[in-house]
C-alpha cells in the first residue's frame, strides 16, 4: 500500500452494482484501478471517469483470459496488491423446478471464477511475498435458504475456501478476505418477488466493503444488524432452524 492507499487494485464484475460503486471509491483510494466484465460499453463508460481506472474486459469462467489478464496488469500497471473476486451471478430457482444450465452458471460464474483469478494470482502473490485477495460471497452461503439452489451452495463454498485460503496463505504474506453482504440494491436484486430486510444501497455496500478492506478484515459483512441476525441462525440447532425458516421465510409452505 501507498499512502493514498493501494497502487493497484483489481476489481472483477465491475460494470454494475457493489463492483461499479467501489471501483469509484477505489478512484480515490489506489493509483491504479482496473475494472473487469463482459459489459465492455458499461467499462469503459467508468473507465472515463478518472485516468486512475482502466478497463479490461474479461469473463471470469474463461481460464485463459483471467490468466492473461492478470499477467497483462501486472506489466501494464504494476503487480496486484488487492483483487475483489466480485463477479457473480443470481438466479432465484425451486428444487421442483431446477433448471441446471442455471445452477451450472451458478457454480462457474461465482466458485470457479474465483477460482480461475486465486489460481493465476497466488503464484506472483507468492513471489512477492505480499498480496491481498477478497472474495465476494455472501450471507446466504452462511445456512441453507429456500430457492437459493443455483446461488447459495456457491457461496458456502467460497466461505469454506476463503478460511482455507487465510489458512494455507497467510504465512506467505498474502492477506485473505471474504465479503458477505446482505441485501444489496443493484440489478441483481432488482427483480426479487421476496421481501428483503435491511436492504442497502450499492454505494452503501461499497463504503463498508472500502472500510473493512482498509482495514484487513478477514469476515466483512455488513448491515451489522442483519448479520447479527444471520450468525445467531447460523449457530441454531438444526431442527429450531428449520422450523423457524418455514415459519418466517416459507410461511408454512412445505
Ligand atoms: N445484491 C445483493 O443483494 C448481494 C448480496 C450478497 C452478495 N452479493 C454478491 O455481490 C457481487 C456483486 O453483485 P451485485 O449485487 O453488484 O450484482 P450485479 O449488479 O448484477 O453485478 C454482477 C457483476 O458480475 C459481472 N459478471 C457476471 N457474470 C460474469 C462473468 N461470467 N464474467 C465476468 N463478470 C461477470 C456482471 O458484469 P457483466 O454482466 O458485464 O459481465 C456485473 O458486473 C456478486 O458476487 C453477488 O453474488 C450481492
Amino acid at each position: 500500500m501507498t499512502e493514498r492507499g493501494w497502487k493497484t487494485v483489481w476489481i472483477t464484475g465491475a460494470s454494475s452494482g457493489i463492483g461499479q460503486e467501489l471501483a469509484k471509491l477505489m478512484d480515490g483510494a489506489a493509483d491504479h484501478v482496473v475494472i473487469s466484465a463482459r459489459s465492455v460499453n458499461k467499462l469503459e463508460a467508468l473507465s472515463e471517469r478518472s485516468r486512475a481506472i482502466a478497463s479490461f474486459p474479461l469473463d471470469v469462467t474463461d481460464t485463459e483470459a483471467v490468466s492473461d489478464c492478470v499477467k497483462t496488469i501486472e506489466v501494464t500497471a504494476g503487480p496486484i496488491d488487492l483483487a475483489v473476486l466480485n463477479a457473480g451471478a443470481w438466479a432465484l430457482m425451486d428444487a421442483q423446478h431446477l433448471e441446471l444450465e442455471a445452477v451450472r452458471t451458478g457454480i462457474e460464474v461465482n466458485y470457479m471464477g474465483v477460482m480461475n483469478a486465486i489460481d493465476a494470482l497466488i503464484p506472483p502473490m507468492i513471489e512477492r511475498r505480499r498480496g491481498h485477495i477478497a472474495i465476494v460471497a455472501s450471507v446466504a452461503g452462511y445456512r441453507g435458504l429456500p430457492r437459493s439452489i443455483a446461488y447459495g451452495p456457491t457461496k458456502a463454498a467460497l466461505n469454506n475456501l476463503a478460511e482455507i485460503l487465510r489458512l494455507e496463505l497467510e504465512p506467505h504474506g498474502i492477506t485473505i478476505s471474504v465479503i458477505n453482504p446482505g441485501f444489496v440494491d443493484t440489478p441483481m436484486t432488482q427483480n426479487n418477488p421476496f421481501p428483503m430486510p435491511s436492504i442497502v444501497s450499492a454505494e452503501e455496500a461499497a463504503k463498508q466493503i472500502l472500510e473493512g478492506l482498509k482495514r484487513r478484515r478477514f469476515e466483512i459483512a455488513f448491515p451489522r444488524g442483519f448479520i447479527m441476525v444471520m450468525k445467531l441462525m447460523q449457530l441454531m440447532p438444526l431442527g429450531l432452524y428449520f422450523w423457524l425458516v418455514r415459519k418466517i421465510v416459507m410461511r408454512g409452505k412445505t
